[in-house]
């Protein structure tokens, strides 16, 4: 990995650990009545202490891209971070992927149990929006980041891809209808970070378009690489179970084409991705970076 990259996503993640620590405080927050102490311990396990950060790092960078940092950015990556960490709580049950193993430890149903996995994903997804309502911004920003959190989250986008992603095991999608699952369970998340990045930083809407545009692509690189992960890829260097979505008859490209062909896909996505930030020039490397280190990921 390029070391000035890895250096910048170490320090990004750093800065997302310690505020998603300070807001994930065993004290209630202002109109809390309390924070139960099993509750809170288990949506830090989820939160806390590993993850790859890379949704709060396109945040960040996209941001910065036009001239925007500092904690309103952080808060808003922690949100989006909260909201990431309580789609894997969630698609780890029983009643999902059934997995007991993320981030090289137990899932968090694993390590307390299924009610409280529930209702840590739960609250993990309310309090994002809380953060976000919360982040030192004008009124109209905070409103544009709070509805594009809950569109990329919702049903039109990652709850709505895990129930295709659900109703499509064991069935055989085509191409579209796979990328379209893919899209919105975990495009969505992706391109939500890279949008607020925009939003945050007040960028014009054309900047705007182009941060979804190279958002959208890299959703599409990052699921590509985790599917070909699980494929060729082994429990250890994951850090979660492989070789579980051609048990599961989860819909694919690596079982629609093969792990060649989804190879290739991959690599003609993250050219496209990278191709969308040529007007920006040496401006946007740490994100071209970002998406070169999606597509060669190991975990
Ligand atoms: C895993 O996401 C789930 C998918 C959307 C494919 P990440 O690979 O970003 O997981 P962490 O946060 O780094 O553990
Ligand atoms: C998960 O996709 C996407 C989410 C919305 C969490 P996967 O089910 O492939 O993610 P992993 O492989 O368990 O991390
Ligand atoms: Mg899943
Ligand atoms: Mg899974
Ligand atoms: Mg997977």
């Amino acid at each position: 990995m390029n070391q000035d990259f890895s250096a910048r996503l170490q320090a990004i993640a750093t800065d997302t650990e310690k505020t998603l620590d300070r807001l994930l405080s065993e004290r209630p927050g202002p109109g809390e009545t309390a924070r139960p102490e099993r509750l809170i311990a288990a949506m830090r396990y989820g939160a806390l202490g590993a993850g790859k950060r890379i949704r709060p790092f396109l945040l960040v960078e996209c941001a910065g891209l036009f001239g925007a940092s500092g904690q309103p950015v952080l808060e808003a990556a922690a949100a989006l971070e909260c909201v990431h960490c309580y789609s894997l709580v969630h698609d780890d049950l029983p009643a999902m992927d059934d997995d007991d193993l993320r981030r090289g430890r137990p899932t968090v149903h694993r390590q307390f149990d299924e009610a409280t996995a529930i209702l840590a994903g739960d609250a993990l997804l309310t309090l994002a929006f809380d953060i976000l309502a919360g982040i030192d911004a004008d009124a109209a920003t905070r409103i544009e980041l709070v509805a594009g959190l809950a569109r990329a989250a919702g049903i039109g986008g990652m709850a709505g891809g895990q129930m295709l992603d659900i109703d499509a095991e064991g069935k055989r999608l085509d191409e579209d209808a796979t990328l379209r699952l893919q899209a919105m369970k975990t495009g969505a998340l992706l391109r939500y970070g890279c949008e607020a990045g925009a939003i945050i930083s007040g960028a014009s809407p054309d900047e705007r378009t182009r941060m979804v545009d190279f958002g959208q692509r890299i959703g599409k690189a990052f699921q590509l690489a985790d599917d070909l992960i699980d494929a060729t890829g082994d429990a250890a260097t994951a850090g979660k179970a492989t070789a579980k979505d051609a048990a599961q008859g989860k819909a694919t490209l690596v079982a629609l084409h093969s792990v060649e062909r989804a190879r290739a896909i991959l690599a003609d996505t993250v050219a496209g991705a990278i191709a969308t930030l040529a007007p920006f020039g040496t401006r946007a490397t740490a994100l071209a970076d970002a998406a070169r280190f999606i597509a060669s990921r190991s975990s």
